[in-house]
């Protein structure tokens, strides 16, 4: 049985959306965007949503925003996409990492505050795989430290964990609509902030430094605009608007579908002697279902797992092992020991909402058979 690792589920209601627009005369930063950027806020309780054009891009606005620069040093994760540490490359800032919690793959509040020097500007977290970071100690660690507190929230739109959600206590929390996440415009993203001063900062970052959007230009008589600092093309369109917005409408429905399913798995995996599950710490976002298998076997299981029509991902080889980072600042994996003994045994099994029951069976049983050769072979 072929089982898909991700499907969307766009469809009916996401082409009538985006037909309406194509009928209308914005297709970017228009009403759509303020709409989305409206019922986002709204949706996370949070005051102000900036859309722009993806996490990546929301990473770097939102430290642009805050006026770290070169000098400066954010502590991150190297338990994450590259895209977290790339954009601190993107500003000029200087990325520190700090090692993860063993038991969740997230960034371990001890090891940032021991890496926390003169020169520490914010600390950016990631919810990995939807689990909420524990908040309220960054956010103290933060407050103690005069330092910007940046939720790196591509995996994590539903969470909560001790009654925060996220975005509730983060300077600014950053969302990714990459195709694979849990609502998508193929590509886009958003950041939600609770200062209006750095909503305003954003928005003009987000589109050249412009002092005036193209909607903000239209009707009444010409009036200039003028550029007031150097900002990015970053912007999300209204297409992207249209595509997420009916989405908004249905993420708790496939929040639900997504933790049935990974409730299945984590029955079928519970006790597996070569299957470690993540440790659970509250409401889950389930962006990504992922175990972790003994080390020396995970690339033979991966195989054994394609072999099988299975499809899976690695999420992630840990970011201080990848070539450019240990070219260009000499890491060894040992230097973040814990990342990277979970970027070298983690795998991502099928997961979506709507994924049918079977499909996790099937994918449990083909690690079985995986894990089972690979241990044979390595033997
Ligand atoms: C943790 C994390 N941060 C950032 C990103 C980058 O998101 P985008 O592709 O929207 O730039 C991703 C994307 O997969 C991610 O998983």
């Amino acid at each position: 049985m072929k089982v898909d690792f991700f499907r969307h589920t766009l469809g009916r209601d996401e082409l009538e959306s985006v037909k309406a627009t194509l009928d209308s005369l914005f297709l970017t930063l228009g009403p759509r965007v303020g709409k989305f950027e409206e019922r986002f806020a709204e949706r996370l309780g949070v005051p102000y949503v900036v859309g722009c054009s993806s996490c990546t891009m929301g990473l770097t606005l939102t430290m642009r925003g805050m006026d770290i620069g070169p000098g400066d040093e954010v502590i991150t994760t190297p338990m994450t996409f590259c895209a977290t540490s790339n954009a601190i490359q993107h500003i000029g800032a200087t990325h520190v990492f700090a090692d993860i919690d063993p038991k969740t793959g997230i960034l371990d509040p001890e090891k940032v505050k021991a890496k926390i020097t003169d020169r520490t500007k914010a600390i950016s977290v990631v919810h990995l795989y939807g689990q909420l970071a524990p908040m309220e100690a960054f956010r103290k660690l933060a407050d103690e430290h005069g330092l910007y507190l940046i939720e790196d929230a591509a995996h994590a739109v539903e969470s909560e964990r001790n009654g925060i959600s996220t975005g509730k206590l983060g300077d600014a929390a950053v969302f990714s609509f990459y195709a694979t996440k849990v609502i998508t415009s193929g590509d886009g993203g958003a950041i939600a902030v609770h200062d209006e001063g750095l909503r305003d900062r954003l928005k003009r970052l987000r589109n050249h430094g412009v002092s005036k959007d193209a909607a903000a230009r239209h009707g009444g008589l010409y009036q200039h605009w003028d550029m007031l600092e150097l900002g990015y093309k970053a912007a999300m369109t209204d297409v992207e608007a249209a595509l997420l917005l009916p989405q908004l409408d249905r993420m708790d429905e496939q929040l639900q579908s997504r933790t049935a399913l990974v409730e299945r798995y984590e029955q079928k995996l519970a006790g597996h002697p070569d299957v470690a599950l993540v440790e659970r710490t509250g409401i889950s976002g389930h962006h990504l279902q992922t175990v972790r298998v003994p080390h020396g076997l995970r690339d033979a299981v991966l195989l054994g797992l394609g072999k099988r029509e299975v499809g899976c991902a690695v999420n992630y080889r840990a970011v201080h092992t990848l070539h450019w980072y240990r070219e260009q600042f000499g890491y060894t994996p040992d230097d973040f020991p814990i990342a990277a003994d979970w970027g070298d045994r983690t795998i991502s099994l099928p997961l979506y909402p709507g994924m049918p029951e079977s499909h996790v069976d099937a994918a449990v049983d083909a690690l079985d058979a995986a894990i089972a050769e690979a241990k044979a072979e390595a033997a």
